[in-house]
């Protein structure tokens, strides 16, 4: 046990037991001036981006690129569950709130991953069949002593931080229709936002805040316009109409607001960004063109009462499945000379823009993957130079971004200090055809490509990489290859460090300024998730979660890619302290009980080479149950090592009593 952190959050899970018995207001009672002060409350990761600029950006420096290299498993905590994870956990006053599959939500003690309590929305199975990319949960929002989440069947619940208690609980999806909920909600100012997904499955998209108190809807904005003969919303909406041709409300248009979202507090303006169009194929869905407004785009909203007051449409008349959901994220750049207030996002057709986050205003827009079907962006208009034949009216063309974007929902992160955006890229060669049968079904699959031509074309010429971008000179300043695409989300620390996990399961540190590899570990399982960081007794922790998933998951399948696809777990990392004293040593056992000591003196010893909770992800043997396979011979491996192989002899690191924990702990698992 060389976890003071650990040692010191039994003590804290004591008190823990009577936190649970205070009132919601003080446990979590985080408002909006924490939220908008978070920046400076370096300690915590209050909302879904750290702060509503979601930079994801951590000013924690008590791991930075000199120590790095010594950072070791301080718990893991097993969620159960075999698909995706793809959840940004909250951590406020020592308790970390994350959603698992099926939008289940639980609170852990950060020090020590200790379950709290869970809450299960019980999401009829069936909805399943009408979530597009795997039955997912992006996390939770925290505010005023409460939990918000979205549950995968439209509802948006309220529930007690302290307990898991359900406060309140609306629907905010119709009853028909194939909604879904997989983003987190954002909070500000006492407005709930919540949107949904379906645009594959024929809906509408839209927005909508609530109060935080009881739950009341307080507004609603539709991305796309309805049918007319039931009359427009809003003028804006009337506008958005003339640039639409046919029947569109039908398959209901898409532009359903998914994922991404930030606010900027001093502006007043909450920003969202809206999905592509339903069915994809441009002439099924809007025969003889026109832009489509709002699909593909990014709104600028009044949190007050959600009026349009800008957009920027990335991919007009969009007809690639290229949304403009992904994260967004507000900084402040110097550009030619002058401070600039953007907003940044490096969406699925593969340019990075910035655009100015007052006015909309287009500042840049560069490719930052390949890009085959627009020569660029105009400077001048905004508007991409789509190229000739790209939109497979034709036939057969091969596209490249593909659906699953030069860049998807994984998070990318700023970090103000290196002035670079930090990009889970890939490169993925798209084939589109039309589909010759297209007809469509109510709450079914409607996107009138054949998709069969990308599976028969199969997963063959894809890749990933980590992509550090100059979002000023909008140029590439590093790139770290991964092999495999759908990597997971990164984080970025004042410690000059980028966290991300990879498809094949490892979890790598990086040097923010030029990318130099500074540790790697296993995690049993593809990452897709975010991490995230924060400090409790002055001891900073490194978290995520790890569990494959999601869009490229269902159509490659992890076999397929070659990926390990342990059971879903969270796992966070700290510095060791130094080795505890005798007396520590006897309180920790006496306390957390054997196995527990166990866990703690196999991941210090033994973990680096034979993986995380004994699982093996390289060819180092997996020693889960070794100590009865081998007998007796466990004890003689660990105390004088096998002689050319690698396994070294632990005996001067880990004497008979701690050998003895760690045997009973691999037994158990
Ligand atoms: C520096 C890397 C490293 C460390 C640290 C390490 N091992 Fe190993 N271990 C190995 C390698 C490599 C082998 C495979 C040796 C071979 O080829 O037979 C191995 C083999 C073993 C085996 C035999 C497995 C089998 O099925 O034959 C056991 C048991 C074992 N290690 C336990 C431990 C324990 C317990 C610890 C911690 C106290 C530990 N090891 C620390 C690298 C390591």
């Amino acid at each position: 046990m060389r976890f003071r952190g650990a040692l010191v959050a039994t003590v804290v899970a004591l008190f823990s037991l009577v936190a649970v018995r205070v009132t919601a207001d003080e446990v979590a009672a985080i408002d909006d001036a924490d939220l908008a002060n978070a920046a400076a409350s370096s300690g915590s990761w209050p909302a879904h981006g750290r702060t509503w600029s979601e930079q994801r950006y951590s000013p924690l420096q008590t791991l930075n690129v000199g120590n790095i290299a010594g950072l070791q498993l301080a718990w893991r905590h097993d969620t159960g569950t075999r698909r995706g994870l793809e959840a940004t956990p909250i951590v406020v006053d020592g308790v970390m709130y994350t959603t698992t599959t099926w939008s289940v939500v639980i609170a852990l003690d950060a020090r020590t991953g200790a379950p709290l309590w869970r809450w299960d929305p019980k999401v009829p199975r069936e909805i399943g069949q009408i979530a597009c990319c795997d039955v997912v949960n992006r996390g939770v929002a925290v505010y005023r002593g409460r939990v918000f989440v979205g549950t995968l069947d439209g509802r948006l619940a309220a529930l007690d931080a302290a307990t898991g208690k359900p406060l309140w609980e609306v629907r905010t999806v119709p009853e028909s229709g194939a909604y879904t909920i997989t983003g987190a909600p954002r909070v500000m100012k006492g407005r709930v936002v919540i949107g949904n997904g379906g645009a594959e499955f024929g809906v509408r998209g839209y927005v909508s805040a609530y109060d935080w108190e009881d739950g009341e809807l307080l507004w609603r904005t539709y991305s796309v316009p309805g049918n007319p003969a039931d009359g427009f919303e809003s003028p804006v909406l009337e506008e958005a109409a003339k640039t639409w041709r046919g029947e569109w409300w039908k398959l209901g248009g898409g532009g359903t607001i998914w994922d991404s979202m930030a606010y900027d507090p001093e502006l007043d303006l909450l920003y969202v960004g809206t999905g592509n169009g339903s069915p994809w194929v441009r002439q099924l869905r809007s025969p003889g063109g026109g832009d489509n407004l709002f699909l593909s785009s990014i709104l600028a909203l009044d949190p007050a009462d959600g009026r349009l007051v800008w957009h920027y449409q990335t991919t007009p008349g969009d007809t690639w499945d290229f949304t403009a959901t992904q994260h967004i994220v507000l900084a402040d750049l110097v550009i030619e000379g002058r401070e600039r207030k953007v907003l940044m996002q490096a969406p699925k057709n593969g340019f990075y823009y910035v655009l100015d986050r007052k006015t909309g205003e287009l500042v840049s827009a560069e490719a930052f993957v390949e890009v085959t079907w627009a020569s660029g962006v105009d400077p001048e208009t905004g508007r991409p130079r789509e190229r000739e034949g790209q939109d497979y009216s034709e036939g057969l063309e091969f596209v490249k971004p593909t659906f699953f974007g030069g860049h998807n929902w994984q998070p990318m992160s700023f970090n103000p200090g290196t002035g670079l955006a930090y990009i889970p890229a890939q490169e993925i060669l798209g084939a589109y055809r039309r589909d010759p049968d297209f007809k469509p079904v109510v709450n079914e699959f409607n996107v009138g490509t054949d998709l069969n031509v990308f599976s028969a074309f199969g997963p063959s010429a894809v890749s990933g990489h980590l992509l550090a971008w100059d979002p000023v000179a909008q140029r590439e300043v590093w790139r770290i290859p991964h092999g495999l695409p759908w990597n997971g989300g990164t984080l970025t620390t004042a410690g000059n460090l980028v966290f991300q996990g990879t498809a094949d399961g490892r979890f790598v540190a990086y040097r923010a300024t030029d990318g130099r590899v500074l540790w790697t570990t296993h995690t049993g399982s593809g990452v897709i998730a975010a991490p995230v960081t924060y400090a409790l007794d002055g001891v900073q922790y490194v978290s995520v979660m790890a569990g494959w998933g999601g869009a490229f998951a269902q159509i490659g399948g992890p076999a397929a890619l070659g990926v390990e696809n342990g059971p879903g777990a969270i796992l966070t990392w700290a510095l060791p302290t130094s080795a505890p004293t005798a007396e520590e040593f006897e309180a920790l056992i006496t306390r957390e009980g054997e196995d527990a000591a166990g866990e703690r003196l196999y991941h210090v010893w033994c973990s680096r080479c034979h993986g995380s909770a004994g699982i093996s992800t390289s060819g180092i043997p997996d020693v889960r149950g070794a100590p009865s396979k081998l007998g007796v011979g466990f004890d003689a491996i660990v105390e004088t090592g096998i002689s050319g192989t690698g396994m070294p002899a632990m005996g001067p690191y880990v004497d008979a009593a701690e050998r003895a924990l760690i045997r009973r702990y691999l037994e158990s698992r």
